[in-house]
């Protein structure tokens, strides 16, 4: 990769991180051969059965988790931790075929990633999804928060089975609770947790102050249940977009208060913002000349634009890489891409601090919507 060997000059002085340790993926000691679980019986959704599950065989050191792995910046974030050689990657997607088609079409060699499903729209899945996980896998160095879903045409919110903006619940709700779950797994590999983030959700920043900004007032629609209309996080009027951007925020303060609960278990929380991938799926709700426009403006006015294939290297880097293992990092890429990939390098940004004193109240509302002590 062009990167690796390149030098960081902002990391020895980096102003965001407040922890002292640093977080490499330490090389595996004790033998190429993980799964050390034996099988075990577990219900079938469908059957409700007992079955046998088998633990899958990999033959490398490190495991992966990167949820929606099926399209665009998941995708090639697994192919690129997959193409570091070391790594086998679970594709945690809610289409199967979908997933598998995609990693084929990138000729992911077949051994070097499992496909396990999960609905990120439903707690039960993602508990599912985690005991699944745990019977075919003995650890876990990389969990990668990437899937989200975004309504930008949406008038009312879509309330999931659990009774939560689907916004809210995909992008925020369930990967907390998926974080949460899993945390024992990283720990005992001192690895890393790493959330995506944007720019546009920091009211701070330029794209941030576009209007609807985002604005988590003090969390009156969470501290409420959340469960009736408006359903959304500072229970004002519902808006998509701010829905998405709320839901962001979010992931940028679960990382922080992860950070701030758990860094000293050697775990590195950190969240990457990948540049502008202004023809990713996240725009297939918008209408047809935005979809047109906007990659068009990214390219030429804002010069942000960034192909899909670099932004999935730079995930790959953040969950993998050690010159990215401090926690509490929140890393974008500074320069153009397009004017030449030797002219951008990682920068640590300062997260939206207007917000960060809400970050323990979100953390505990969150952990009772998901039921955390269940
Ligand atoms: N695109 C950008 O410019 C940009 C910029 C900054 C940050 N980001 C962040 O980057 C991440 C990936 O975005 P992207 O551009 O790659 O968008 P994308 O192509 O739409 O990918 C989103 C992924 O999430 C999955 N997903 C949606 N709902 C789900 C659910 N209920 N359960 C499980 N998976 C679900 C999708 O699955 P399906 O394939 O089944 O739909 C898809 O794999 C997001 O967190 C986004 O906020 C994107």
């Amino acid at each position: 990769m062009a990167f690796v060997g390149a030098p960081l000059p902002s990391l020895a002085s980096n102003p965001t991180s407040t922890s002292s340790h640093t977080n490499p993926i330490r090389p595996v000691t004790s033998g190429f051969f993980l799964p050390a679980r034996p099988a075990r019986l577990t219900a079938s959704p469908k059957t409700n059965a007992a079955r046998p599950v088998t633990p899958v065989m990999t033959f490398k050191p490190y495991t992966a988790i990167v949820t929606g792995a099926s399209s665009s910046i998941g995708l090639h974030a697994a192919k690129e931790l997959v193409a570091r050689g070391d790594y086998h990657v679970v594709m945690a997607v809610r289409n199967i075929e979908k997933a598998k088609a995609a990693a084929e079409q990138l000729q992911m060699p077949p051994d070097s990633y499992t496909l396990l499903p999960i609905d990120l729209a439903s707690l039960a899945s993602v508990r599912a999804f985690v005991q699944k996980f745990q019977s075919q896998f003995s650890s876990l160095n990389s969990l990668v928060c990437n899937a989200a879903t975004w309504h930008p045409r949406d008038k009312k919110p879509r309330f999931t089975e659990d009774g939560y903006d689907e916004t809210v619940q995909v992008n925020h709700l369930s990967h907390f609770l998926l974080a949460n779950l899993l945390l024992p797994m990283l720990k005992k590999t001192k690895g890393r947790c790493v959330f995506l983030a944007t720019q546009t959700h920091n009211p701070d920043t330029l794209p941030g102050k576009i209007p609807p900004q985002a604005d988590l007032g003090q969390l009156q629609g969470m501290s409420s249940g959340f469960n009736t209309l408006p359903g959304t996080i500072d229970g004002k009027a519902f808006e998509p977009t701010k829905a998405y951007k709320d839901s962001k925020v979010c992931n940028i303060l679960t990382m922080k208060e992860m950070h701030r609960r758990h860094a000293s278990s050697g775990v590195a929380f950190t969240a990457i913002f990948p540049g502008c991938i202004a023809q990713s799926e996240l725009f297939r709700e918008k209408r047809g000349w935005f979809r047109w426009f906007f990659p068009l403006f990214q390219k030429y006015v804002t010069r942000q634009m960034v192909p899909v294939e670099e932004a999935g290297r730079r995930v790959a880097l953040v969950a993998s890489d050690g010159r990215f293992g401090d926690s509490g990092v929140y890393w974008q890429w500074r320069g153009s891409y397009l004017e030449g990939m030797d002219r951008t390098a990682p920068v640590p940004i300062e997260a939206t601090d207007r917000e960060s004193e809400k970050a323990e109240m979100l953390w505990e509302l969150s952990a009772k919507l998901v039921n955390m002590g269940a």
